[in-house]
């Protein structure tokens, strides 16, 4: 079977036989586009969330683009918000991730079968600055997730974890048995669950899947604030007419990998049942490079049609920032081979499906949105 029918057939066998699931940081960029996925595919889903960097305005975006899918259509909206329970509450708090492994719905009750592992701080500049807050959330509220999902019998704990463990190593492409050293606090906490997980699994038997992802983008990542990823933040300020910013020549490089391809990463990590795949870490990216500089060109492309002030815009080249890496780029074959992963979006693409929604969310208000908010 090709990879892309293994995930067609997923879907498929999902929707006839609905799972439970408890995804964390599910109002975040990631978290939520897995509800919208989950919801779509008729899943219970619990939601986890402190709303430290996420927003409420994400969760309720997730279930009106699920109702419309060809699955909701028709059916009635209470039973597709029926299907999602979110609990606000925070994974440095043993208790509130214990609670969230039991989906219940009125007296309907059922154990969570997946844990798709998202809440964490992210940002490497972020992590610098406030190490010890990025510890607390990503190192110690993960320690009680997997406790608490170990405790509570889950099938199986995916969990969010970065490109940033390669850190120094300087191969390319990124291979997940070869790492350097950590450059960040982040990519620290990021190495750290993934020792804790492979202690779990030799020690209590408990199944776990790492996804280093590299570079997600797609619709709901956020725009604002100092901490903003790459692409969010450009398209605002080119929309909005304000300067991009280049850290360094440009040449700095990514393994941008939207966001369609990560829910599909994650569904096939959660299902596998090959034994081989189970306790393993996972590149999760398209095995493309693309320069800043590029990016910059691409975004200009993608936009140019609708701001004619792009055609001649030119990004301001500044200072490289502390713990960067200097490239990066992904090996996805054990992906391909172990768990069925087959990249269905490359950045044209992804950039080519989101950009709408882009422009409908980080247009100045003066400007009329190209579809419903
Ligand atoms: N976006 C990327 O390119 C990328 C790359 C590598 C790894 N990751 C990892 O993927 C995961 C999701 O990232 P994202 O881009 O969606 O970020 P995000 O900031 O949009 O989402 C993270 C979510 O976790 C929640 N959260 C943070 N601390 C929490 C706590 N203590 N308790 C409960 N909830 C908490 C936030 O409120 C937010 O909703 C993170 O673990 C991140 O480190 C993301």
């Amino acid at each position: 079977m090709s990879a892309s029918a293994t995930y067609a057939k997923l879907q498929q066998s999902l929707q006839a036989q609905p799972k439970t699931w408890l995804i964390t940081g599910v109002a975040g960029f990631i978290g939520s586009n897995l509800l919208e996925t989950l919801l779509s595919l008729n899943q219970r889903v619990v939601g986890l969330d402190n709303f430290a960097t996420g927003h409420r305005h994400n969760l309720v975006a997730a279930v009106e683009d699920a109702g419309r899918t060809t699955e909701w259509i028709g059916r009635p909206r209470g039973e597709l918000e029926s299907l999602f329970q979110f609990t606000e509450g925070d994974i440095r708090n043993l208790d509130s991730c214990r609670q969230a492994m039991t989906w219940t719905n009125g007296s309907k009750s059922c154990p969570v079968d997946y844990v798709l592992h998202q809440a964490a701080l992210g940002s490497v500049p972020r992590s610098i600055e406030d190490p010890i807050t990025t510890n607390q959330a990503n190192i110690d509220g993960f320690l009680n997730m997997l406790v608490a999902a170990r405790d509570a019998g889950v099938s199986r704990f995916v969990y969010a974890a970065s490109s940033s463990t390669y850190g120094d190593h300087p191969d390319l492409p990124k291979v997940e048995d070869k790492i350097g050293k950590p450059l960040s606090p982040y990519a620290v906490t990021k190495l750290v669950n993934e020792l804790y997980a492979d202690v779990f699994a030799r020690t209590y038997g408990f199944k776990t899947i790492g996804l280093r992802y590299f570079n997600i983008f797609g619709k709901r990542q956020d725009p604002e604030g100092a901490y903003a990823a790459v692409i969010p933040k450009w398209i605002s300020a080119m929309i909005n007419n304000q300067p991009v910013y280049i850290n360094g020549d440009g040449d700095t490089s990514r393994d941008f990998c939207y966001i369609t391809n990560t829910i599909q990463a994650n569904l096939l990590a959660a299902t596998s049942d090959n034994p081989e795949a189970a306790n393993q870490v996972y590149n999760v990216a398209v095995g493309d490079r693309t320069s800043l500089n590029a990016l910059c060109g691409f975004l200009q492309k993608h936009l140019a049609a609708r701001y004619p002030h792009l055609k001649d815009y030119q990004p301001i080249h500044r200072d490289f920032r502390a713990g960067d890496v200097r490239h990066s780029l992904a090996d996805i074959g054990k992906a391909a081979t172990l768990l069925g992963y087959a990249p269905s979006h490359k950045i044209d693409a992804g950039l080519q499906e989101s950009m709408t929604w882009y422009i409908d969310h980080l247009a100045p208000p003066s400007q009329p949105p190209l579809t419903g908010r």
